[in-house]
Formats: C-alpha cells, structure tokens, sequence
C-alpha cells in the first residue's frame, strides 16, 4: 500500500516495528509500554528524551519548555486564549483555512479577535502577504500549513507581537526559526507519531503574559512545573512521537526532512503542472510542501481517478470532505516510490482521458 492520508498517516517503518515490539516487551523489562507507570523511571526517561529531542531538533534553547498533552490540536484552539486572552484584550488570527477558523470561534469566548490577514476572498487558495495587526495585541495566531486547502507560509509572519502557530502538518518537514515564536502546537499524528498527543512548546517569557485562574488542566504552567506529567499522559502515543523523533535524527534532522520534501514536493507538482486534466488550486508560490491540492473538472473522471489509485494500493487521495477535489500528503516518512508510482499512474490516467 501506498498510504497518502492527511493525518493519521504514514508512519516510518522501523517506527511502527519498534512500536509493535515495544507493545510485547518493552527495552526488554519484560513488560509492555502499555502496562507500566508513568512516573517510573522507565516513562520517565521516555518523556524526557522526548522534550529533549523536540528542541534539539528544532533548534531551541532553554528558553524554551516542551510539553506532550491530550486533547489533540482542537483542544489548544481553546487552551491558548483561555491561558492569554480575557475580555478587553486582543488577540490577531490569520484566517487562511477552515482549521484557523475553527481556533477564532473558539478564541472568541474569551476576548475580542482581530483578523490580520483572510484568504476567504481566493477560497483559501493563497497566503495573503500583508497582515493588520492592532498594537497591543496579545498575540497573532497563524496555521503555518493547511493541510485542507494545501497552503503554507513559506516565511513565518515578521511581527513584533508574540506568535502562535498551529505546526500540525509541517512541523519537523521544514527549517524555519521556531525560536521567532511564542507557543507552537502540533499534533502528533502527521510528522511526529500517532494521534493521542499534541506537542505544546511554549517560550518561558510569554507564560508571564498568562491569566490567573485558569483550571489546573488547562493552566500551562501547572504542566511544566510537572514536567509534563501533571496527570497520566498518553503513554503510547508519546512513546511513538519518542520513536518518531528518534527516527528523524538519524536519517539526518530537519536538514534531511527538508531536502526530501523539497523532492518530493517538486517532483509532484512538476507533474500537476505537466497534466492538463489535472487543475491545481493553490496560488504557486504559496503551495504546500506537505499536503497538494487538486482537482479534474470532470467529477465523474474524478471518481475514476481514484477508483485507479485504490486498485493500485495508492490510499488516502480524496480531498477533505469540506472541500472535495484530491489531495496528495506528503509527510516526512512517504518514500519517494510511492510518489513515483502515483505519478505514473497519473500520466497513464492523464493519456487515456485527455481529449
Ligand atoms: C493544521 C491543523 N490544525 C488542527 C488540526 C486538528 O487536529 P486534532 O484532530 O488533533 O485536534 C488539524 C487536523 O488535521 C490540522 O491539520
């Protein structure tokens, strides 16, 4: 099989080997991952290794605290403003999908939202360039790719307010500074291990900016003064993000991941580019590294398409159900094969039904 999926998704194999051993017999303790403690020593070196790594990887100083917490993405929609957003005050959101705008509805239950910047205009087809942001906001929130609509920000936003980014679908694929930002979050289940747990790193001078009274779950604080282990934590899924994580050093960092996605990358849209039944979407300069965006014009050919694509073992190519069409994910652990077949099988398609 060739798996495309959006997230969950593919997973390196060695990962999932070392997963499914460790489910049996743990780094050979004789108990499985599954059934200890997360405050023994075991768990803890785990959770440990793992903060560790993300910042290693990216490239953060001590400045800097990293956190494995439950709830998904969706859950730090709320959990940001309700830790630094109060009435009276603003917050700035880049509206340049449906995910972002999920985080300002959310965000609105605690305080005003400023839109710096909306790509609702073009349907979420490009990354608007100038952005609005009112003095004294109390941060600006960008999704730094929609995996939906198949755009991202190529330079992260120049502001002089606190940033927040939502890296669900490209964090660990590409360079950038993530020490430019304030809290980045990201599910785990695209780049970094399997749903179950987000990774929250927050920069240490912003959580002074943090409001009182939060509930003890939600209060990010809480979380970093018990290392992360403020309740019992998604033991497996964070032990999969720790294989993960392990797995990306030793292919070479995020140099590596960033040099094969650009392959990828290139050699996919080349190829969108080349075959006129398809019709990408995304305004050129703004594409998605991670997640390619398609469609034909013809629904029934489309249908077509992907009947052909599941009788070759290539998976998880319909577009989101909000927006239809086709979408190509190319995270960090697709071979280049499966793209390479994909193609093939697009020029064959493209031959038969270009009129
Ligand atoms: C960019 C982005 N943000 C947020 C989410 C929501 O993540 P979750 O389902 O983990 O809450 C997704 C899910 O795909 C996403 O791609």
């Amino acid at each position: 099989m060739h798996n495309f999926n959006s997230g969950p998704s593919i997973l390196p194999r060695d990962v999932l080997l070392e997963a499914a051993e460790a489910i049996y017999n743990f780094n050979n303790i004789g108990l499985s991952i599954l059934e200890i403690g997360h405050r023994t020593e075991w768990f803890k070196n785990v959770i440990d290794e793992s903060r560790l790594l993300v910042k290693e990887l990216l490239n953060l100083d001590d400045q800097f605290e990293v956190l494995f917490l439950h709830g998904g993405a969706t859950t730090q929609f709320m959990q940001v403003p309700m830790n630094f957003l109060s009435p009276g005050k603003n917050a700035a959101y880049c509206v340049n999908g449906i995910w972002g705008k999920k985080a300002i509805t959310e965000a609105k239950l605690f305080g005003n939202v400023n839109t710096a910047c909306s790509s609702a205009d073009q349907n979420f087809t490009y990354i608007p360039k100038n952005l609005e942001i009112p003095a004294g906001s109390v941060y600006l929130h960008i999704t730094s790719n929609n995996t939906v609509e198949g755009t991202q920000w190529q330079e992260l936003p120049q502001t002089n307010v606190p940033l927040v980014a939502d890296m669900s679908s490209d964090i660990f694929s590409r360079k950038r500074d993530f020490a430019a930002c304030s809290l980045i979050y990201a599910g785990a289940q695209k780049n970094a291990g399997i749903a179950g747990t987000t990774i929250v790193i927050i920069r240490k001078d912003f959580l002074k900016n943090k409001n009182e009274n939060v509930p003890a779950i939600l209060d990010y604080q809480n979380h970093i003064l018990a290392d992360s282990l403020l309740n019992t934590p998604p033991v497996f899924a964070i032990y999969v993000s720790l294989l993960t994580l392990q797995w990306i050093k030793k292919e070479g960092g995020i140099d590596e991941m960033e040099k094969r996605s650009l392959e990828r990358a290139d050699f996919f849209y080349d190829a969108l580019d080349r075959l006129p039944l398809f019709v990408p979407i995304v305004k050129k300069e703004d594409r998605s590294r991670m997640n390619a965006v398609f469609t034909i014009d013809d629904k029934k050919l489309e249908k077509k398409f992907l009947d052909v694509c599941s009788e070759n073992g290539l998976i998880g190519i319909k577009g989101h159900r909000s927006i239809g069409g086709l979408r190509v994910s190319m995270y960090n652990a697709l071979p280049m094969e499966s793209l390479e077949l994909l193609v093939k099988i697009m020029e064959q398609f493209s031959q038969q039904y270009t009129s």
